[in-house]
Formats: structure tokens, sequence, C-alpha cells
């Protein structure tokens, strides 16, 4: 088989979810990535270097449905271009571990960002999420609220963070979530359940295990990430 044919069948992410859900377009450059990141040869240094090159990814797609309002410079030649600037104030929050993986990709496209905290963890045996901290900016509610967490298996995590979120005051239209690898029925109960939300996703799965991992997946992201 030549290098061409090999690459012309690649397994790509499933597109069907509801309409509050963008998934990444499947370039092969993003396939290549994905290949990489889900390989169990893959070292360390490897899986952080190509799994931050589809964080950037995501992050830049992010920023695409954040609110723009017209507005004008005039340039050297002194002629007038007529553009865009983003609206409004937005913050980060990263669903700890795994999700502080991707604030530094936030960090190097939104210079000086505020970025919270939610500490949530699935319990090992029953797969239920379970919430230990918050730490959130003090005005998030009147902020667009960037919410990472590479991983959605069940979609618990991320309804229990967005429920802080809620509670915190944020209008759920505010909240993007962004997120490497989900399942399919995770990313159908987390979307329906919210669908002012918006998310932004690389990829759609096969589906979960018995164990409520996401199958093929990668395993583990907070283990593979530290
Ligand atoms: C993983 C992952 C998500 C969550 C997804 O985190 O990073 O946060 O599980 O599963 P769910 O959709 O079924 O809730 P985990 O709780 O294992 O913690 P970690 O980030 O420390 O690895």
């Amino acid at each position: 088989m030549t290098s061409h044919e090999a690459s012309s069948t690649p397994t790509v992410s499933i597109t069907e979810a509801p309409p509050n859900v963008t998934v990444l377009l499947q370039t092969p450059q993003l396939i290549a990535l994905y290949t990489i990141i889900r390989d169990i040869k893959t070292q360390r240094a490897d899986f952080v270097f190509y799994s931050n090159r589809i964080i950037r990814i995501l992050v830049e797609e992010g920023l695409n449905h954040l609110p723009v309002q017209a507005t004008s410079v005039s340039t050297p030649t002194d002629l007038t271009y007529k553009g865009l600037k983003f609206e409004g104030k937005i913050c980060g929050v990263s669903i700890m571990r795994a999700g502080e993986s991707m604030e530094q990709g936030l960090r190097d496209c939104c210079r000086s960002v505020r970025i919270g905290k939610i500490l949530i963890q699935r319990d090992e045996e029953t797969a239920e999420a379970k919430l230990f901290y918050e730490k959130l900016p003090e005005d998030i509610k009147d902020r667009y609220v960037l919410l990472l967490d590479p991983m959605l298996a069940t979609g618990g995590s991320a309804i229990m963070a967005v429920d802080v979120l809620i509670a915190k005051g944020v209008p759920v239209e505010r909240i993007l979530f962004l997120n490497l690898i989900s399942s399919p029925e995770g990313i159908d109960v987390f979307a329906k359940k919210f669908p002012k939300l918006k998310v932004i996703t690389g990829f759609i799965d096969e589906g979960l295990n018995e164990q409520k991992f996401v199958v093929p997946g990668l395993g583990d992201f907070g283990d593979s990430w530290s």
C-alpha cells in the first residue's frame, strides 16, 4: 500500500451532533495529530507537544464563536480598513486536572487572560463526577467563559462545571466548551441539556466502554500529560 492509499481512509470523527456542537474540520493535519496522541507508543514529550497543537486549533476555532463588532483603522497607506474587533471580556475555566493542560494554549492566543479553576474528579468505581473545589474570577458573570476539558465521556464532569458557572451567574449562552475528544452519548446529553451553550470538539469517538472511558480514545489524558 502506498502512503497515499494509506492516508486516504483514516478514521475521522462522527460529525452528527446537536446544532450547538462544532466538530473541527477533519483535515489530514488534524487526523495526523490525533494519530500521534492516541498511539500508546507516544512518549510524554510528544504527547504534550502534539496535544498542544490540537489545543491551539480548538482555541482559534473557539474564538470564532465570540461576538465581534465593526471597527475601522487607518493603514500606513493612508486608507481606511473596515475590520472587526472582539466585543466583551473573556476568561478561561479549566476542569482540573486535565483541563489545566489547555490553559497555555488559551494564554498563547489571549494575552493576560484570567483563568479560573474547578476541580472535579470522576469516582473511579462509579464514574460519577464529584466537585471538590472552585476558584473563579470575581466578575465571571460579566465575562464569556471558555470552559476547558480535553475529554468528555459520560458528560457528568462538564455538566457539573456548567452548573457551577450558572450558579455564579454566568448566562449559559456565554459559555463555550472546548474539548479534544468526546463520546457520542456524552456530547449528546451535554449539548442537549444546555442548548444555548456552544461546544467545540476536535473529535467525536465511537462510544464508551464498560468503565465509561471514551473508545478508541486515548486513555486518561491527565495521566498522559503529567
Ligand atoms: C476525566 C476527564 C474529564 C472527565 C470526563 O477526568 O479529564 O474531566 O474524566 O468524564 P465524564 O464526562 O464521564 O465526567 P478525571 O475525573 O479522570 O480527572 P483528571 O482530569 O484528574 O484525570
